[in-house]
């Protein structure tokens, strides 16, 4: 049975006066049976799991980098996240692998670091509308994935979380249907079955892409959707723990 979990990815949106108020709202209502995590931006990580201490929600990183430690300016890594207090971290987001160059093998290591350090990765993965409209979701879906799945063990497999972003429904209020998202979801628990039968029954399967509380409930509703990757709607605690708790 697979809890539904729920993701705020708060990307580069954050001060200490938006934190305490945004954790606050949502500690004094998490839903028990919904698994909690935000993503705050790197400064913040440290300031925002002092806020957690106590409360069942988990924080992450947004991003990592694959290097154990060394003469990489500006960026931060695995052990560095897990000593700030995450549990988790986004790896692959489509923003960083289309503003930052990101790769496919980019991707697999900074799994792999993730992994060596304890940390669960968020692997996302998603088509954007010109490969959907090209007939080529499904391609590039498989393309993304089986860069960690060809590349990964089973038992490391079985710690990530991976999730559905397209990226044509990326901050833009255009949310895939449910019946569309359902369908990628299915064909990647497909290919997580290829792999493993059991790794495809346990595995969590995210959607993303302009989640708010009044589409979660259908979104979620379906068979091989897990819960969410929130943008937007996860910097107003009312708005996320309207889709935390989907009732
Ligand atoms: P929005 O919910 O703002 O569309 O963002 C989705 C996302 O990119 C989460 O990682």
């Amino acid at each position: 049975m697979r809890r539904l979990l729920v993701a705020g990815n708060w990307k580069m949106n954050a001060s200490k006066v938006m934190l305490n108020e945004l954790l606050a709202g949502i500690t004094a209502n998490a839903p028990q049976q919904t698994d909690v995590v935000v993503f705050p931006p790197a400064p913040y990580l440290l300031m925002a799991a002092d806020k957690l201490q106590g409360s069942s929600v988990k924080i992450g990183g947004q991003n990592l980098n694959a290097n154990e430690s060394g003469a990489f300016t500006g960026e931060v890594s695995a052990n560095m996240l897990v000593d700030c207090g995450c549990d988790a971290v986004l790896v692959g987001h489509s923003e960083r692998r289309t503003l930052f160059a990101e790769t496919d093998t980019d991707v697999l290591a900074k799994t792999e670091a993730a992994l060596a350090a304890g940390l669960t990765p968020y692997v996302c993965i998603g088509e954007t509308l010109e490969e959907r409209e090209a007939n080529k979701t499904e391609a590039v879906i498989e393309q993304q994935i089986n860069a960690v799945l060809n590349g990964l063990t089973v038992q490391q497999l079985a710690k990530c979380v991976f999730a559905y972003e397209p990226v044509w429904a990326i901050g833009t209020g255009k949310t895939a249907s449910p019946e569309q998202a359902q369908q990628v979801h299915a064909f990647i628990r497909s290919l997580l079955a290829a792999k493993d039968e059991e790794l495809a029954l346990n595995s969590h399967v995210l959607y993303g892409g302009s989640v708010k509380a009044s589409n979660a409930k259908e979104l979620f509703a379906q068979q091989d959707i897990d819960g969410g990757l929130v943008g937007g709607a996860s910097l107003q605690a009312e708005e996320f723990l309207g889709i935390c708790n989907p009732a």
